[in-house]
């Protein structure tokens, strides 16, 4: 289950255009029927991004149809549940630290993680746990500290530190880098934090999707804003994260962010994702 899955289930137009309609933008399965060379009767496929669970029925589901182009062979060394797990917001997660870990290394410094709690922030910790970063997480919960810090954060920020509207152009320099999935006051503040060549990407909006900000980040620090767009990536790329995520990537940290629901408790976690209030990955069970 993801943030867009909530929104679609609620009547947002914005990622749902005519309803009734089946949200669920992320699918493991085994194919019973095809007509596609590419893939055969009983093999294992993900499905995510496209038009899955926006305006094409998705995962919530027992069958669901789709263009043969959306799927991605399973893995190997990948189970369905721990795709699932990763789900779009692993993928993304992996976008963003391969985007992120070719210009800036463990070496270089700490890169701070915001919205950590939630589903792109818990696995992107735990990804640069792996590769050897310093993490520092940001987060509204407090009473999450103890599971940011077993997922890999080496430190925790109060998210109020970094809601305040500062003027300045630029603040201390703290960062090597940044993965952010909720924009607004938040990324401003970060952005203007980050180290000379620093690196932030960007995914969500989750706080706002506006930003104020002047030009001397990059014109004065040299650093990088990267935008992460999980939908559209291209399939080759796609591959090369599930395959990292499945292999060099995998960390047993993946399953302590999963919880497992079944479609009728879908409605309460829906609420407390829009909320905010949902923590981890959240993986529905078709029985
Ligand atoms: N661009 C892409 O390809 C792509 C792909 C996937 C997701 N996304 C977007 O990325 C964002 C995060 O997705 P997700 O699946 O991780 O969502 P999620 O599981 O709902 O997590 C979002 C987290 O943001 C924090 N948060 C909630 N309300 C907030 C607020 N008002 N201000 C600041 N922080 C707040 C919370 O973490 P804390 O309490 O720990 O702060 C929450 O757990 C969403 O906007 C989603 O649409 C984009």
């Amino acid at each position: 289950m993801n943030y867009k899955d909530a929104l679609s289930a609620s009547g947002n137009k914005g990622v749902t255009r005519n309803y009734p309609h089946m949200p669920g933008i992320d699918v493991v399965g085994v194919i019973v029927t095809s007509n596609s060379a590419k893939f055969k009767v009983d093999e294992k496929v993900i499905v995510t991004s496209y038009d899955l669970g926006m305006n094409t029925n998705g995962g919530f589901a027992e069958y669901i149809k789709v263009p043969a182009d959306w799927a991605v062979q399973l893995p190997e060394n990948l189970s369905m549940k721990e795709a699932m797990i990763i789900g779009t917001a692993g993928l993304t997660a992996g976008m963003s630290v391969y985007r992120l870990s070719e210009m800036v290394k463990p070496a270089d410094g700490t890169i701070v993680v915001s919205g950590a709690s939630g589903g792109v922030g818990s696995l992107s910790i735990a990804i640069l746990k792996k590769l050897g970063y310093q993490v520092a997480a940001i987060t509204g919960k407090e009473s999450e500290t103890d599971y940011l810090k077993r997922l890999g954060a080496d430190s925790i920020i109060a998210r109020k530190d970094f809601e305040e509207l500062d003027k300045k152009p630029l603040l201390k320099p703290s960062f090597a880098g940044a993965i952010d999935t909720v924009g607004g006051v938040i990324l401003e503040n970060i952005i203007k934090s980050v180290l000379p060549m620093g690196v932030i990407t960007c995914c969500g909006n989750v706080a706002s999707p506006k930003l104020d900000l002047t030009v001397f980040p990059f014109i004065l620090r040299g650093i990088a804003l990267i935008g992460i767009d999980s939908q559209n990536y291209p399939m080759s790329y796609r591959e090369q994260v599930w395959n990292k995520l499945a292999k060099e990537w995998k960390t047993d940290a993946f399953a302590a962010t999963c919880n497992e629901v079944t479609l009728n408790e879908l409605n309460e976690k829906i609420k407390l994702m829009l909320e905010g209030k949902l923590k981890g990955r959240t993986v529905v069970k078709i029985q």
